[in-house]
């Protein structure tokens, strides 16, 4: 039986195909912008399954506004700190996520950021275009060296592990980690340790976040965090923004406590361009790409079709979060 679908945005047609041929009605909100509150409260009116992004805040209020027939929520992506868990599960509805298919993308913008941190590619960029590129700087745009300094990865999960493995077996980086519970795979390729995120903030050159946004990690790196890095430190976060203090981040690298820091998520997204962070020469800052390469998107595109035709039919979805 035709059920209808509201798509919170055009996502690759290989998803949408998989949901029409099975003779599902779509709604997709139209255009690059995400729904406002009041169109999304619209356009899930009547509709059984919700094609979400990261940006879409789907909580009690969309659940009532769709209504009781609401059977499944799939977001466009493996983070779902978006979603109100809690209140979809007491619902019976089912939530899934994208895992896996984006680890490699966003592993690879997490390097990309590493180096571009270290070595000042934003101040580099910056005097090219703005003429301040007069000369061969024998003292200018110093950076740190990557080759073997060592690696903090906060939260080893795929992500994690993924950039681990790249910065260890590239750069001969000593890898350490936090995470809940120590991982096998990473002690035993990477010969890691597992550690308390202080001795990690204390001892690593290059800090990369990767773990998910929640009630434990919302502002896991604030000031006194700050405090124990090392002056040449870089930090980089490609998971989301609000896992760190960002006027304490601010504060850091304007005062040169931190080296510099490499950005693929911040709060609000987007920065207001008045923000204090653009104008800091150290701070190097993406507009939320670490999925989108042609491969990841549409792969995400299969397994968030793949969770709403489950959920229509009542069966467990292949890429669960509740
Ligand atoms: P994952 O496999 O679930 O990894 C998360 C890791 O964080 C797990 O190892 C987990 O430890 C650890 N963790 C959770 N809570 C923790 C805490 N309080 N303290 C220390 N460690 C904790 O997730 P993933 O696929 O790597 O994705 C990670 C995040 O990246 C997503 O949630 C999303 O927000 C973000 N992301 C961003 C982009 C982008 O475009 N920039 C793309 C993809 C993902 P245990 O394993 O011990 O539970
Ligand atoms: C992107 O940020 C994701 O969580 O997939």
């Amino acid at each position: 039986m035709s059920k209808k679908i509201f798509v919170c945005r055009p996502i690759p047609v290989v998803g949408l195909e998989m949901l029409a041929a099975q003779g599902h009605q779509l709604v997709a909100h139209p255009g690059p912008l995400p729904p406002t509150r009041d169109e999304l409260i619209k356009g899930v009116h009547g509709c059984d399954a919700i094609l979400s992004l990261l940006s879409d805040r789907i909580d009690a209020q969309i659940m009532d506004a769709a209504g009781p027939q609401l059977k499944v929520i799939a977001n466009f992506a493996v983070g779902f700190n978006n979603i109100d868990l809690a209140e979809a599960s007491r619902r019976g509805i089912r939530v899934g996520n994208t895992p896996d298919v984006l680890t490699d993308a966003t592993a690879d913008i997490a390097v990309g950021l590493s180096l571009a941190a270290a070595r000042l590619f934003g101040a580099g960029i910056a005097a090219v275009n703005n003429g301040g590129w007069k000369t061969w700087e024998p003292l200018g745009w110093i950076g740190q060296d990557l080759q073997g300094k060592s690696l903090g990865i906060v939260g080893m999960g795929r992500i994690g592990m993924a950039v681990a493995q790249r910065l260890h077996f590239g750069w001969n980086m000593p890898v350490l980690y936090t995470a809940r519970d120590r991982k096998p795979e990473a002690d035993s390729l990477l010969k890691a340790l597992h550690v308390e995120l202080d001795q990690l903030l204390a001892e690593s050159d290059i800090i990369s976040v990767h773990v998910p946004l929640n009630d434990q990690t919302r502002n896991l790196i604030g000031e006194p965090q700050f405090r124990l890095m090392k002056p040449t430190s870089v930090l980089i976060n490609t998971a989301r923004g609000e896992i760190i203090d960002q006027d304490a981040l601010v504060d850091a690298l304007s005062s040169r406590r931190i080296f510099a820091a490499g950005l693929d998520v911040c709060t609000p997204e987007p920065l207001p361009l008045d923000h204090p962070l653009h104008q800091l020469e150290n701070c190097i800052l993406l507009p939320h790409i670490g999925s989108a390469t042609t491969l990841a998107r549409n792969a995400m595109a299969t397994r968030a079709a793949k969770n709403i035709l489950a959920g229509l039919s009542e069966k467990p979805l292949p890429f669960p979060v509740n």
